[in-house]
C-alpha cells in the first residue's frame, strides 16, 4: 500500500485462513461470508491448508513445498489476515498451528512479521473455542504477526448461527462488522505509519 492508504479508497487485500479442512466447516462458511461484508475497496482471498504437510525442517530450505510457497506467498501479498477456527480438545488444530509453524520462517523474518490478523473461533459448544483462541494469538505473537487487541470474536453455537447455509445471526453479523472495522483500521494505521 501507498502513503495515501488510510483512506476508505484505497485497495486492501486480506488473506483468509480457515483452521478446519472439512468441506461442509462452519469456520470456512464463516469466512466466505466475510468475504460479502467487505466494503468496496477490499478484497479477500479464501486460503485452504489442506495441501500443507506436516512441517519438515529438512524440506524448509529455498524451495520449500509448493502449497508451503503458495502459502507464504499468499500472506507476503496480503495487507492482513482474517483466520477462523474450530477449537480441537481446547486448542489450536494442528493443521493450522502447522501452517504457523510453516509461515513463521525465517524466524522473526518471515511473512507474518508485522501481518495485521484477526482472529475468530466458531464452535458448536457454549464458549465459541475461546481456548483456541489463546493459543492461536500466542502461536502468531510469536512470529512478530499483529494479532488484534480488541475483544474476542468467539462464535458459539455455530450451527444455530445459520439458516440455508447462509450465516444470518444478528449478534453474529454485528460482531463479525465490527471486527472488520478494527482490522481496516489497523491496516491502514500501519499504513499510513509506513508511509
Ligand atoms: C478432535 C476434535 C476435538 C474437538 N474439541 C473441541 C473442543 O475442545 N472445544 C469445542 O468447542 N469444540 C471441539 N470440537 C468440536 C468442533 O468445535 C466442531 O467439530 C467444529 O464444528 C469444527 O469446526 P468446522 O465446522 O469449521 O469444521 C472438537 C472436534 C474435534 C473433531
Amino acid at each position: 500500500m501507498t502513503s495515501d492508504s488510510t483512506t476508505a479508497a484505497t485497495p486492501v487485500r486480506l488473506l483468509a485462513i480457515s483452521g478446519s479442512l472439512r468441506a461442509a466447516s462452519h469456520c470456512t462458511a464463516v469466512l466466505r461470508h466475510v468475504g460479502t461484508m467487505l466494503p468496496a475497496a477490499v478484497t479477500q482471498q479464501l486460503t485452504t491448508l489442506g495441501q500443507v504437510p506436516l512441517y519438515d525442517g529438512d524440506l524448509d530450505g529455498a524451495t520449500p513445498p509448493a502449497a508451503v510457497a503458495e502459502l507464504k506467498d499468499a500472506i507476503a501479498q496480503a495487507d492482513g489476515l482474517v483466520i477462523c477456527s474450530p477449537e480441537y480438545n481446547y486448542g489450536i488444530p494442528g493443521v493450522l498451528k502447522n501452517a504457523i509453524d510453516w509461515a513463521s520462517r525465517p524466524g522473526f523474518a518471515s511473512p507474518l512479521k508485522g501481518k495485521p490478523a484477526l482472529i475468530i473461533t466458531a464452535s458448536p459448544g457454549a464458549l465459541g473455542g475461546v481456548r483456541a483462541q489463546a493459543q492461536i494469538r500466542d502461536a502468531l505473537a510469536a512470529t512478530l504477526a499483529r494479532p488484534l487487541s480488541r475483544p474476542h470474536v468467539a462464535i458459539p453455537l455455530i450451527a444455530t448461527r445459520f439458516q440455508d447455509g447462509r450465516l444470518v445471526d444478528t449478534t453474529t453479523l454485528e460482531m463479525l462488522q465490527a471486527a472488520i472495522g478494527d482490522l481496516l483500521a489497523e491496516i491502514r494505521l500501519l499504513a499510513a505509519a509506513r508511509g
